[in-house]
């Protein structure tokens, strides 16, 4: 029986993720290192510093704390440039159809995002009061694929990981979600099939008694 669903942020409910791909991207230029997309695949749903910290792996670099801290600062005033005039429109198709058919149905909904600027991108698309819970970067210590951030969604919600549906594109989050025994959905690729109960392109004409179905769930 569902009883709440939780969607992660960043490529799910809009697609902030090509974004933090532009920016770190862009660092990796200043380190003289390409970063590809599929390197950039494993960093999806990875926190500011850890994904530094990767990327000065892939890189072969080494910097001091302090450079770090600086380098992190840079990317996010980077990203922050790129979506400074984003807006509603960038919303995912179907997102908001599908916010209403769960919201008519009474099922919760939260935000889980490893973003600490999760609430500044809800409220430039519109979205900030759409969820009743919004756990993001600020608010967890361990980064996907720790299950932290919608454990703590869940609890915030008095729902059960196994009546909640964490929805994710990255292969971290997805891994995040199996670890706390949450329904897990990939949005996204055929890639993340290992990682998810199912996966779903996006959420454009998506019926959610359909997708129970597919999931041999039931409706509350
Ligand atoms: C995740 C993104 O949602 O948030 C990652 O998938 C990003 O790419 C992470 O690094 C942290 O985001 P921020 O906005 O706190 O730098
Ligand atoms: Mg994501």
């Amino acid at each position: 029986m569902i009883r709440a669903c939780i969607f992660d942020l960043d490529g799910v409910i809009v697609d902030t993720a090509k974004y933090h791909y532009q920016a770190w991207r862009r660092l990796a230029w200043h380190l003289e290192y390409e970063f590809t997309e599929e390197e950039n695949e494993k960093l999806k749903g990875v926190s500011r510093t850890e994904s530094l910290e990767r990327l000065l792996d892939l890189a072969g670099v080494q910097i001091s704390e302090k450079d770090k801290k600086k380098y992190c600062a840079t990317k996010n005033s980077w990203y922050l440039q790129l979506v400074e005039n984003m807006d509603g429109s960038e919303i995912l198709p179907g997102v908001s159809e599908f916010l209403a058919q769960l919201k008519d149905r009474h099922i919760k909904i939260a935000i889980g995002s490893a973003s600490k600027n999760a609430r500044t991108i809800l409220k430039r698309i519109g979205l900030i009061d759409a969820f009743e819970v919004i756990v993001d970067g600020e608010g967890v210590k361990k980064s996907k694929p720790d299950p932290e951030v919608f454990l703590r969604g869940a609890e915030l919600m008095g729902t059960l990981p196994q009546e909640t549906i964490v929805f994710e594109d990255s292969e971290k989050g997805l891994m995040a979600a199996k670890a706390g025994t949450f329904v897990a959905v990939g949005v996204g690729g055929e890639n993340l099939a290992d990682f998810a109960d199912i996966v779903i392109p996006g959420f454009k004409g998506l019926e959610y008694p359909t997708l129970l179905e597919s999931m041999h769930l039931a409706q509350v």
